[in-house]
């Protein structure tokens, strides 16, 4: 199993969340409102006059846990979902999981997906 860890632009979620659906890949997710910065380390902006550096901007980062087959197409459809083509447009990082369980049934792994 894979999890799959996307930092994206908060405009673009229901994007990626309408094509993983249309895919059949809408099993469970977590979506959390965070903060942060790439490599730009935020942007300048101008406001009467003054400039100044705003260093963190709002993202969405969604996560994923799936089967190892899913993988090359989850990973497609959020590039092809969250692209602009600008700076900013996101990051996808991608884990091994060890192991899922679902509380309610005891349900492991694959089968508690
Ligand atoms: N190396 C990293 N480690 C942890 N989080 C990161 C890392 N790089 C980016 N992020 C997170 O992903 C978000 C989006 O990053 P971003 O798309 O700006 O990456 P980038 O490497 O600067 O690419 P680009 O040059 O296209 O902007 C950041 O706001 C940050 O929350
Ligand atoms: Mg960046």
């Amino acid at each position: 199993m894979k999890h799959i860890k996307a930092v994206i632009q908060p405009d673009k979620l229901s994007d990626v969340r309408e094509a993983l659906d249309a895919a059949g890949c809408s099993g469970g997710i977590i979506i959390s409102e965070v903060m942060g910065h790439g490599n730009q380390k935020g942007i300048v902006q101008a406001w009467r006059g003054e400039k100044y550096q705003v260093d963190l901007l709002p993202k969405v980062m969604i996560d994923l846990v799936i089967r190892d087959e899913d993988l090359e197409t989850v990973k497609k459809i959020i590039i092809d979902s969250a692209r602009v083509g600008e700076f900013g447009d996101g990051k996808i990082f991608i884990y091994n999981v060890e192991s899922v369980i679902r509380i309610r049934t005891g349900e492991e792994d694959d089968d508690a997906l």
